[in-house]
């Protein structure tokens, strides 16, 4: 490991000697307020990490306690003691585990419990003592008409298909609550209201879905619930709550199992503080934690610039996000929202390396030219102690596979068959439900033929980039303003208008929304709804020379009154002019977005779309470490700690199967099963210039999930080892 690592730095310093010292409270990096999410009363427990007595709350995760007491670091690992943290907080990669009351566990899926004795993971767990006196449990055995695995967007759409026509339906979710994704966004969704909730929060429409399902007598649910496998008797083995296996039996299987985030090769990408966007999101939005106080994305998709977002929410700076591409590819009103707010963007950029001994310290980045090969002396690095990784999802399409080999009906929704915005996978989760009832014999209509064309719109890619038209809106009286400058699906203003002087041409969700009327009353209702927060209003009738502009804001821990300066800003981010807020609007019906209404001389007054709330200083690079690019140090599978090096030095050999590279260099051996490694196996593939087709994948392994063979027994955990 020489090359890319540079010294820790004074953060990293700071970090570990308040850790060390113990004095560190458990609300220091816990959420105390949150402009969108309500932070509960929770009753507090105790439990016992590496001899030190720590407290928790009741009910959440190992992992989360632990960042919630700044502990990072879970563990090292047996073949060169490297530090070990959370990546996936998903279930998926194994890197969180650790020891608890003597059995090694996947601190991200496990509860932590009163007086529970914890200890890192320092190499290989020893084996649990075995079990005095044995007790077997029969293994219970369920029928259903439809299994549906994954209680997320596309899911529990497709539960209340079933539900309304009464059809049998068991619905297993592997966390405690329903709603997958949309249990972390706090931001308002994209679409159109009557489809898929636009304009509300995706906290909020988990909410709604699981209301309605729990109504439906005819739907049964099991939270903490794991798909383990398809059998080829066409039954699925799922455990529930680590301990309890079942055999369910149905006719019918729906995989809405969502989609893992896909992982990247850089020097340091296994060092604790570097994950993934989701992990990021579950700590922050779902366990109210704060795992970072200085944050650094890579990846220009949604999912990484919305994390930046929740990351200003929860009061984290973010010092920059980086993208290998000229453009986004998110939503460029995402991508506005937050250089608005101070965050600035490095299109062309990628992470040549995250930098610390035990822990991200910082990170370098550089620029590519058109091959997306970094170009030397372009590297700048940055002070931060989390690094998120957000470069794509790949479906979780393995239960899928297996269960046509067995020969079960199986159909697919959400981003298990497509990977998309979750307002795609509600809809085509309806879909599925729609069908899944034809198939049964339940539903004799055919599918409403518009079904289809919206299930195609609401996924359509965003669309070129193009310059709002500023001219086109008055001068005078009181007018939206519509800040988009590229063609998604949305069109909640149009819905909520209620002069009706908003429409989009053509009458479809896709297009810019324009102005078709000067009856606009003020109310404020499309600033308030726009996901984008991209509508502002403009309001000329008191002082045409200084009117007013009314923006929508949601980041109220970086909190603004009336009489306080702000730096106004363009759509982009750029710095207009000086004004001071002169009043702030919160109420109930605007649903936890605010008004701030500020005066700006009228030249630039239709251009203003929001306010810095970051500093300059927060974004600002430290000296320029010496970068030798990927190197072949660099971790491919991170549960073996196999290098690119090692898999190289086989596909220069001449290995074309990844069985064998396996055998040889036991990468995808590991507790996670290949999920995190086999892209990147490929990658390296396609980086030495063989095609794919010339590849043989490896063989997935029977079980999704790792399970100690008690379970299958009916013995429980709570048995003596
Ligand atoms: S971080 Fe827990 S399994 Fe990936």
């Amino acid at each position: 490991m020489v090359g890319w690592r540079i010294g820790k730095s004074s953060l990293h310093f700071r970090f570990y000697a308040e850790y060390k010292q113990g004095n560190i409270a458990m609300t220091h990096y816990r959420t105390q307020k949150h402009p969108i999410l309500i932070v509960p009363k929770r009753k507090r427990i105790t439990f016992y990490w590496n001899n030190r007595k720590l407290q928790a709350y009741e009910g959440e995760m190992i992992a989360s306690a632990l960042f919630a007491n700044g502990i990072h670091v879970f563990g090292h690992h047996v073949k060169d003691g490297s530090a070990q943290g959370m990546f996936c907080a998903n279930g998926q990669c194994a890197q969180c585990a650790v020891v608890a009351n003597g059995i090694p566990v996947k601190s991200c899926m496990t509860k932590v419990e009163e007086n529970m004795i914890m200890e890192s993971l320092e190499g290989l767990p020893e084996l649990p003592r075995t079990i005095d006196s044995v007790h077997f449990s029969k293994t219970e055995q369920v029928t259903t008409d439809v299994l549906i695995v994954g209680g997320g967007p596309a899911g529990l759409s497709a539960a209340i298909e079933l539900g309304e026509r009464g059809i049998g339906t068991l619905v297993i979710d592997d966390k405690g609550r329903l709603g997958g994704k949309l249990v972390l966004q706090t931001h308002k969704f994209f679409g159109s209201i009557e489809d898929c909730y636009a304009g509300t929060r995706g906290t909020d429409i988990a909410k709604i879905l699981e209301e309605s399902i729990r109504g439906y007598p005819s739907i049964t649910v099991w939270t903490n619930s794991t798909a383990l496998y398809v059998f080829s008797d066409k039954k699925v083995g799922i455990v529930t709550d680590g301990t309890r296996y079942r055999i369910v039996d149905p006719k019918i299987v729906l995989n809405a199992a969502g989609a893992r985030e896909k992982s990247l090769i850089f020097p340091g990408n296994t060092l604790p503080g570097v994950y993934g966007a989701g992990a990021f999101q579950t700590l922050v939005n779902r366990d109210l934690v704060r795992p970072a106080k200085r944050l650094f994305v890579i990846g220009g998709g949604n999912v990484g610039i919305i994390a930046a977002y929740h990351a200003l929410q929860a009061g984290i700076d973010v010092v920059g996000l980086a993208e290998a591409l000229p453009q986004c590819s998110g939503y460029k009103v995402h991508a506005d929202k937050i250089k608005r707010l101070g965050v600035p963007i490095y299109t062309r950029h990628t992470v040549l390396s995250a930098n610390g001994e035990e822990h991200v310290s910082s990170v370098t980045i550089g620029e590519v030219d058109a091959a997306f090969r970094p170009i030397p002396g372009t590297e700048k690095t940055y002070e931060c102690d989390t690094v998120l990784v957000a470069v794509g999802l790949s479906p979780i399409d393995e239960f899928f596979q297996q269960a046509r080999q067995a020969e079960i009906r199986v159909f697919a929704a959400g981003d298990a068959k497509e990977i998309a915005e979750a307002s795609s996978a509600m809809f085509n989760g309806k879909i599925a439900g729609f069908e899944i009832a034809r198939e049964l014999g339940v539903e004799d209509k055919p599918m409403p033929e518009e079904w289809h064309h919206k299930a195609a719109v609401l996924k359509s890619p965003p669309g070129p980039v193009e310059q709002p038209r500023y001219d086109s809106f008055p001068d005078e009286g009181i007018t939206p303003v519509f800040h988009c400058a590229q063609e998604i699906p949305c069109n909640p203003c149009v819905s909520v208008c209620p002069k009706g002087v908003i429409s989009i041409p053509g009458d479809s969700l896709l297009g810019m929304p324009e102005l078709t009327g000067n009856q606009c009353i003020g109310c404020n209702k499309c600033v308030l709804i726009c996901p984008g927060l991209a509508i502002t209003l403009v309001d000329y009738r008191e002082d045409a020379n200084d009117p007013v502009v009314s923006l929508a804001y949601e980041v109220h821990n970086y909190e603004y009154k009336a009489g306080d300066a702000v730096v106004l800003t363009d759509l982009e981010g750029k710095a207009l002019h000086e004004a001071v807020i002169i009043e702030t609007i919160m109420n109930k019906a605007s649903r936890k977005t605010q008004i701030i209404k500020v005066k700006a001389p009228k030249e630039i007054a239709k251009r203003v779309a929001g306010f810095k709330i970051q500093s300059d200083e927060v974004t600002l690079p430290t000296g320029k470490p010496t970068v030798e690019g990927i190197p072949d140090d660099a971790i491919i599978c991170r549960c073996e700690r196999v290098t690119a090096g090692e898999i190289r030095q086989w596909i220069r050999r001449g290995m074309r199967d990844v069985n064998q590279i396996k055998a040889v260099t036991r990468a995808g051996m590991g507790a996670c099963g290949s999920k995190t490694c086999s892209d990147l196996i490929f990658q390296l593939f396609k980086e030495e210039g063989i095609s794919l087709e010339e590849v043989t994948p490896h063989t997935v392994r029977p079980l999704y999930v790792e399970e100690p063979l008690a379970v299958f027994a009916g013995v429980s955990y709570g048995q003596k080892r």
